[in-house]
């Protein structure tokens, strides 16, 4: 077991004194030091098997989703703990200070996180900065968004700007009408806005594809909140338009899975255990519509190896974590990649 690992449990009941927020912050500029000192070493992983996916060759299938480095500060940092790719953000064309503070908030009892950061970020192009001078292998996948005080009609402007600031720096880019911390974002999910939304996202792509000479895959990043009629809506959309990938799924807004509990009525996005089974039955259906050649990134409430493997058994070539990372620490990592690696 590596130090950050063994360090982990006896560190975790310090951190969760601190507000959650805080916690996030000292945890990720610690990593950065010690990444920065040479001292991050990742568990003894097993052996994994690349995996080629989106025209891309990931190191291994595991990555970190979004949110947790939203300013792409620890890119470095979190491929030396092991990660095969790294998707940071949201990022959106300004910088935003997002939602007034506490505005993330753990539910121990459910190994579960509700947060309504409302995109707090330092803005594409400070991103991309820092992403030109990365000094890692490591895939890099840009997650963009609109600004708050953009209104829905002309959202398309602000991903369209994203995606071409992004685009040079990113391995791919990932669209996200998913968060339910931004008013309206997730009303970009209806037939007709995100037809009109990813006709001019691939337009877009294509002509940066022939001025760059590279084409850079474009995935768009769903809700848990789907119901049946909704999730044939999108997966037709996503077919017609040749959708390079889909990221299921992003935090929900249903609190039956922690009915009771006394943060039940913070407003914000649900993650970690509750979401585990909604977000694989989401995969599962999407898999079923997608065309083959379509893959589906799985996220939502893994906790361990095998809830990994229940991703990539409904359906997806790929997974992410978050909230797992919090409750489990670093050693979810290895135990992942171990879980994944018996399964192949
Ligand atoms: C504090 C926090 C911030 C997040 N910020 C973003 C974000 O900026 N963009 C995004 O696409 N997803 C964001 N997410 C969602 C995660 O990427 C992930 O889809 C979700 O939390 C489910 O995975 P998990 O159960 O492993 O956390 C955020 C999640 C958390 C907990």
């Amino acid at each position: 077991m590596s130090l950050v690992s063994a360090l982990y449990p006896a560190l975790k009941p310090w951190l969760f004194k601190l507000d959650a927020e805080r916690a996030h912050e000292w945890t990720t500029k610690m990593m950065r030091i010690s990444h920065s000192l040479g001292m991050l070493k990742p568990d003894e992983l097993p052996a994994s098997k690349p995996v080629d996916c989106l025209g891309l060759r990931f190191p291994n299938a595991l990555g970190l989703a979004a949110g947790m480095d939203k300013s792409a500060s620890a890119v470095e940092a979190w491929a030396a703990l092991g990660f095969g790719f790294v998707e940071v953000g949201t990022l959106t064309p300004r910088p935003q200070p997002g939602n007034p503070k506490p505005r993330l908030f753990r539910l121990p009892e459910h190994e579960a996180l509700i947060n309504r950061m409302g995109f707090n970020n330092v803005g594409i192009h400070a991103a991309v900065k820092k992403l030109e001078k990365r000094k890692t292998s490591a895939i890099v996948g840009v997650n963009i968004g609109k600004n708050f005080d953009t209104p829905n009609e002309q959202a398309v402007n602000d991903y369209l700007y994203c995606l071409k600031a992004a685009y040079p720096v990113a391995d791919y880019i990932a669209v996200n009408i998913s968060s339910p911390n931004t008013k309206g974002l997730r009303d970009l999910q209806a037939e007709d806005s995100i037809r009109q939304l990813l006709a001019a996202l691939k337009k877009e792509q294509a002509s940066l594809e022939k001025e760059y000479g590279k084409k850079k895959p474009v995935l768009v990043k769903i809700a848990p909140d789907l119901e049946g009629q909704q999730i044939e809506a999108l997966a037709r959309v996503f077919n017609e338009l040749a959708v390079d990938g889909v990221i299921a799924t992003n935090t929900t807004i249903s609190r039956e899975a922690v009915a009771g509990h006394p943060l039940e009525k913070e407003a914000g996005g649900l993650s970690g255990a509750p979401v585990t089974e909604r977000s694989t039955l989401v995969i599962e259906a999407f898999r079923m519509l997608l065309r083959e050649q379509t893959p589906i990134i799985g996220v939502g409430g893994i906790l361990s190896g095998a809830d990994a493997v229940a991703k990539l058994k409904a359906g997806a070539s790929l997974v992410q974590v978050y909230s797992g990372l919090v409750y489990r620490g670093p050693g979810l990592i290895a135990d992942v990649l171990r879980g994944i690696s018996a399964h192949s």
